[in-house]
């Protein structure tokens, strides 16, 4: 929101530069539920008050997750090539499902994704944040947004999922446009495209993974079912967990005091991920609700049945820990923020994403002590999302430092001389694409 400007327009960067202030204003101006511009030209509602999301997550009577009840796509004011669509389209999965068919598919999914091994996801994950750091560690600079925090949850939903590289790799491109809000319809496209022929795969080869137990669980789910969940789930995984690892990150280089709690071992880096997770949590407006009928607003306005309305969990967080600074303070452990969701869609995977932010800083932290930002912290950018909040990169410099590992599967593959084949010279910069190409080798 601009000086003047009536409502919230998350998807500027001058939102994303200061959200706390544009939160303010708006609250200001209008309480709790404030409207905001999705894009120019899309209409829409941010909740920014904690007690109001979790009762209207639960009041399902109320509030539908159904996109096909958006009044205004109904209506045909939403342009085809709408940057938002990617995220807000209905599609038959779980998260834009009500009632007893959300219950069907969200049994399919906490089924699937509970059959992961915590403990050899967790050994796996640790062993990918080691190599990664090895990747880059002995050049003193780095960008942790694409060379690691993207890469990281990545890797680890390829291995649940069993997507070959192939498949990863185009993949993890398509869902990057679809988040930027960006040429979704074709990104979606290659989305279905890429799922559909891990699922032909998992069909003729079944394996241990989550991709097969959707395939094979009791409520039935059709092929087409399937791939709306792969979508849904992968996409679900990656991004925020990486969001996560990169807004912690920002926060300990730019927060002098948050650092030294941490580097002091006052506050443990599960601790430091929970408190990322209460104060810049990667989604800021997402998923949407829909009014089955208009709804009386406290400020005596009407929020009009069949508008979208995005769950604010940065706003309403932030608002609880600032209400309650003192217990904050002293209990950054406190998982009650609500960046995971709140209801029956809750998250189904917040210990498997905080696992991996968790591996993922605390690797970093150990592997490049001295680790600084390379810019100045006012020169961060962040992607112009309504959704999410995440860098567009996060250049750092450290002193260099040797790998630790003895076999790193992308430099001793000889099925990979065109990366890292430099013998005793210093190791390859490793970036999305790169690390890619070795995940098949590395099953
Ligand atoms: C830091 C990382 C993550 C964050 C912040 C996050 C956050 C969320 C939020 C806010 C919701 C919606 C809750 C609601 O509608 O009330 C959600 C739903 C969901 N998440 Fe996550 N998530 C993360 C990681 C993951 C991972 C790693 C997976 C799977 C591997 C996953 C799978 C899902 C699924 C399937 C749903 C839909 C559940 C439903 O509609 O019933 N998420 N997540």
């Amino acid at each position: 929101m601009t000086d003047g400007c009536p409502y919230a327009e998350p998807y500027k960067p001058e939102f994303h530069r200061d959200p706390d202030r544009v939160y303010r204003r708006v609250r200001d101006a209008y309480g709790p539920v404030v409207p905001a511009m999705l894009e120019p030209g899309v209409r829409g509602w941010l909740v920014l008050d904690y007690a109001t999301i979790i009762a209207w997550c639960r009041d399902t009577a109320t509030f539908s997750r159904d996109a096909r009840r958006w009044s205004d796509w109904r209506s045909g004011l939403i342009p085809e090539d709408a940057g938002v669509l990617g995220m807000m389209e209905h599609r038959p999965n779980v998260l834009f499902a009500d009632g007893a068919e959300h219950k069907r598919l969200r049994r399919a999914v906490t089924d699937s994704l509970g059959g992961i091994d915590s403990a050899e996801t967790t050994a796996y994950t640790a062993r990918v944040a080691e190599s990664l750091v090895d990747g880059f560690c002995q050049l003193g600079e780095a960008d942790l947004i694409d060379e690691y925090a993207r890469v990281l949850p990545l890797t680890v939903m390829n291995r649940i999922f069993g997507f070959d590289e192939d498949s990863g790799r185009r993949f993890i491109t398509a869902l990057a446009a679809m988040m930027d809000a960006a040429d979704s319809e074709r990104a979606g496209a290659e989305l279905e495209r890429v799922v559909s022929g891990v699922i032909a795969r998992k069909r003729k080869e079944p394996g241990d993974d989550v991709t097969t137990r959707l395939l094979d669980h009791r409520a039935g789910l059709s092929d087409e079912e399937v791939l709306q969940h792969l979508v849904l789930i992968v996409g679900a995984g990656n991004e925020p967990t990486a969001n996560l690892i990169g807004n912690a990150m920002r926060m300990i280089l730019t927060d002098s005091a948050f650092c030294d709690e941490i580097v002091s071992g006052r506050m443990d880096v599960e601790d430091a991920i929970e408190h990322v997770l209460w104060q810049d949590p990667p989604l800021i407006g997402y998923p949407v609700l829909y009014p089955v009928s208009d709804v009386s607003l406290p400020n005596g306005g009407t929020l009009p049945e069949g508008s979208p309305v995005l769950l604010g969990y940065a706003a309403a967080n932030r608002a609880m820990a600032g209400a309650n600074a003192q217990e904050e303070a002293g209990a950054t452990a406190n998982r009650a923020h609500l960046s995971f969701g709140v209801g029956p869609h809750r998250c189904p995977a917040q210990d498997l994403a905080t696992m991996i932010a968790t591996t993922g800083v605390r690797t970093l932290l150990r592997r490049l002590p001295g680790v600084r930002l390379a810019v100045p912290a006012a020169e961060l950018e962040w992607r112009s999302s309504p959704f999410s909040r995440s860098l567009t990169r996060l250049p750092v410099s450290f002193t260099p430092q040797s790998p630790t590992q003895e076999e790193v599967p992308w430099k001793t593959s000889p099925a990979s001389p065109e990366v890292g084949s430099g013998g005793s010279a210093a190791p390859e910069r490793l970036r999305l694409s790169d690390f890619l190409a070795m995940l098949r080798r590395d099953r």
